[in-house]
């Protein structure tokens, strides 16, 4: 078992999911497809007490998503809790239901980074796709977090509607002073992989951005760090996503589950458990759900004798499922996958398909009601 996860591993990146509500509905976004069946939302202790109890076992990082964090009116005080707990805090936010006074309000309590996500460089595409009038707000904000000398994250989700404004996008991020810049690609998952035959760009699209983003970079060095990566579908080798199952990473969503991913809850046969019924030490530790993908013994071939799986940890468990019905199949974006067809057809299809072709499915709780009458 050398190189891969131990039981050692400690969650060093804490993501608080504080809640599915947005005022935001894009449709590819990687909530739940029926989100609206989650009610009860964890409440102020109970998020200090998951803090508290990941703190004491190494978690240093923190991030603030959801859904929309801003929805929160609590979050000015989890904030002021958790850097006094001494963690590194970041803010995961469209910006929509921010405004001068809270960004300073989240400064004095001690917010260290915040990223705001654009759906495209241009108001028009930014708005259709985010289903809702966001853009100009979302301006206005990125420069007020600049001006109370926070170190700013843009994040742009990539795909073939947004994908060709790529060089735009950039100019964009150098206006608006980033100190980072995500072009990061869609990850289908949730509302994506409903909405992929519309958002999976073509190969020409991606070497046309790839090429541009890596012109930038170079240009911008030393500026404004500028990060790219392809969808994992185009490589050849699959991704190690979060870094190994129980690794790093733990997720709390709204309502308290502890989930390995952020795509977790959809696994079939698994149960994942509450913080409200267990620590966050047991869960870590001793859960049955953070054990299962631990290690190697789950897998199958090919990836039981693979050299690799000490650094790709065969791929990642959702993509799997999604693509096989099975989690502990070898992730099939990976070339030695038997089931590695079943990415090459999607690949192929979006070549000849017409983009406008395709329907799409925003979220919103109206679909996510749809989602929980079909399932
Ligand atoms: Fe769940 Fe990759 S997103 S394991």
């Amino acid at each position: 078992m050398a190189g891969l996860v131990s039981n050692n591993a400690k969650p060093l990146w804490l993501l608080a999911e504080l809640t599915y509500a947005c005022p935001l509905q894009c449709p590819y976004c990687s909530n739940p497809l029926d989100f609206a069946k989650t009610k009860n939302e964890l409440n102020t202790e109970e998020w200090l007490k998951v803090f508290r109890e990941a703190r004491a076992m190494g978690a240093t990082q923190l991030g603030f998503s959801g859904g929309e964090p801003l929805v929160r009116q609590d979050l000015e005080i989890l904030i002021r809790e958790a850097r006094a707990m001494g963690y590194y805090t970041n803010l995961i936010t469209s910006g929509v239901g921010m405004d001068a006074e809270r960004v300073k309000a989240f400064k004095d309590a001690g917010l260290d980074h915040i990223q705001v996500s654009f759906q495209a460089s241009s108001e028009e595409l930014n708005d259709f796709i985010a289903g809702t009038d966001a853009f100009q707000h979302k301006l206005d904000m990125a420069r007020e977090v600049k001006k109370n000398g926070y170190p700013m994250v843009l994040c742009f989700v990539l795909h073939r509607q947004n994908i060709e404004q790529i060089e735009q996008v950039i100019q964009l991020a150098v206006e608006l002073q980033a100190d980072y810049v995500e072009l990061a690609t869609t990850q289908y998952y949730g509302w994506a992989w409903v909405n992929r035959d519309y958002l999976l760009p073509t190969l020409a699209q991606l070497q046309t951005a790839e090429a541009i983003a890596h012109e930038y970079q170079a240009k911008l060095k030393g500026k404004m760090k500028l990060y790219y990566v392809v969808p994992d579908y185009y490589e050849k080798r699959p991704k190690a996503c979060m870094n190994g199952w129980g690794a790093v990473f733990l997720t709390i969503t709204p309502d308290g589950l502890a989930l390995p991913c952020h795509a977790a809850r959809q696994l079939p046969n698994m149960t994942f458990p509450n913080v409200r019924d267990h620590s966050v030490d047991w869960i870590w530790r001793e859960s049955p759900a953070f054990n299962w993908f631990r290690g190697d013994e789950w897998m199958k071939e090919p990836c039981r004798s693979c050299p690799e799986k000490t650094k790709d940890f065969g791929g990642c468990r959702c993509q799997a499922y999604l693509f096989t019905g099975d989690p502990t199949n070898t992730d099939p974006v990976c070339s030695l996958s038997p089931e590695h067809e079943k990415i090459m057809q999607v690949i192929n299809s979006r070549e000849q398909i017409n983009s406008n072709a395709a329907p799409l499915v925003f979220r919103n709780p109206k679909n996510s009601k749809e989602f929980i009458k079909a399932s």
